[in-house]
């Protein structure tokens, strides 16, 4: 800055819309984004809690693309990748928690006087804060009930459940680096309600699926100049952790 004020642009080019809009306006949507706080009450909480929810859910949709990132990183090994994505989750995630300050100030009696203009509605029916859970590994197949009449949601969580989770990428790096992975807890028992599949629909993914059973391929390859004999869970001797064998236990 040579000393002179930097002064905003205040004239914009052809870019002036008719009805004088700004090129801000246009970009960021604003005329829609203002349009979608509807109160149904005349509560003035009410606002600040359907502005906080629409908050929260756009930051889970910006967590999920960044845990997807760190996923799909994981699965090729790029650990750097990984690691920026997942840093960039945990602002997300900080900003995530925080928000619930916009409503510290509301009292029950507030929240009470607006509660019946929600009907059935429940933060519980949030798809995407239920995609963020399937992809961290928390998988529950009943839970698509909800969504059995929103194809879209219902397909976009389907695709969720049958795709290795954050968890089980972050297992199969440390297999392919011939890390002891603890056993696979057994796939839970799908119980009677599991909704009924749409026609050609592949099954839920459990870890003797096709899509685990890729991932854990891999781990059975040891990484590249491992002694002969060695396999993913037999850590190579000159591995770091190929720690000698616990010592015996003492005679009792
Ligand atoms: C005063 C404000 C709020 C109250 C009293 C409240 C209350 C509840 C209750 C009682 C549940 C359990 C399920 C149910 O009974 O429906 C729930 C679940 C949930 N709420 Fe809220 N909620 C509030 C605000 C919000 C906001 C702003 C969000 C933002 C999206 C949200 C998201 C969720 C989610 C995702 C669940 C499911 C949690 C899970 O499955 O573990 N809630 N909430």
């Amino acid at each position: 800055m040579t000393g002179q004020t930097h002064r905003p642009n205040l004239r914009f080019g052809d870019e002036q819309a008719p009805d004088a809009t700004t090129p801000y306006a246009r970009y960021v949507r604003l005329s829609e984004l203002h349009s979608l706080q509807q109160p149904r009450s005349a509560e003035p909480s009410e606002y600040a809690f359907i502005v906080t929810t629409q908050v929260m859910e756009l930051l889970f949709d910006l967590l999920h693309r960044d845990w997807a990132a760190a996923r799909a990183a994981l699965r090729e090994d790029d650990l750097r990748t990984a690691g920026d994505a997942l840093r960039r989750g945990q602002h997300t995630q900080d900003v995530l928690v925080s928000s619930w300050d916009l409503l510290a100030a509301m009292t029950p009696a507030e929240f009470n006087s607006f509660r019946p203009v929600l009907g059935e509605a429940s933060g519980f029916q949030s798809s995407a804060f239920l995609r963020l859970e399937f992809l961290l590994g928390n998988k529950s197949e009943n839970l698509l009930t909800m969504y059995q009449d929103s194809p879209a949601e219902y397909d976009e969580l389907f695709a969720e459940l049958r795709t290795p989770s954050l968890y089980d990428e972050a297992l199969a790096v440390l297999a392919r680096r011939g890390l002891a992975i603890p056993a696979a807890p057994p796939p839970p028992a799908a119980s009677p309600t599991t909704p009924s599949r749409p026609p050609g629909a592949p099954s839920t993914p459990t870890r003797s699926s096709p899509t685990w059973r890729a991932s854990a391929r891999r781990c059975s390859t040891p990484p590249s100049g491992s002694p002969a004999g060695a396999s993913a869970t037999t850590p190579p001797s000159s591995a770091p952790w190929a720690a000698s064998p616990a010592p015996a236990a003492p005679a009792a």
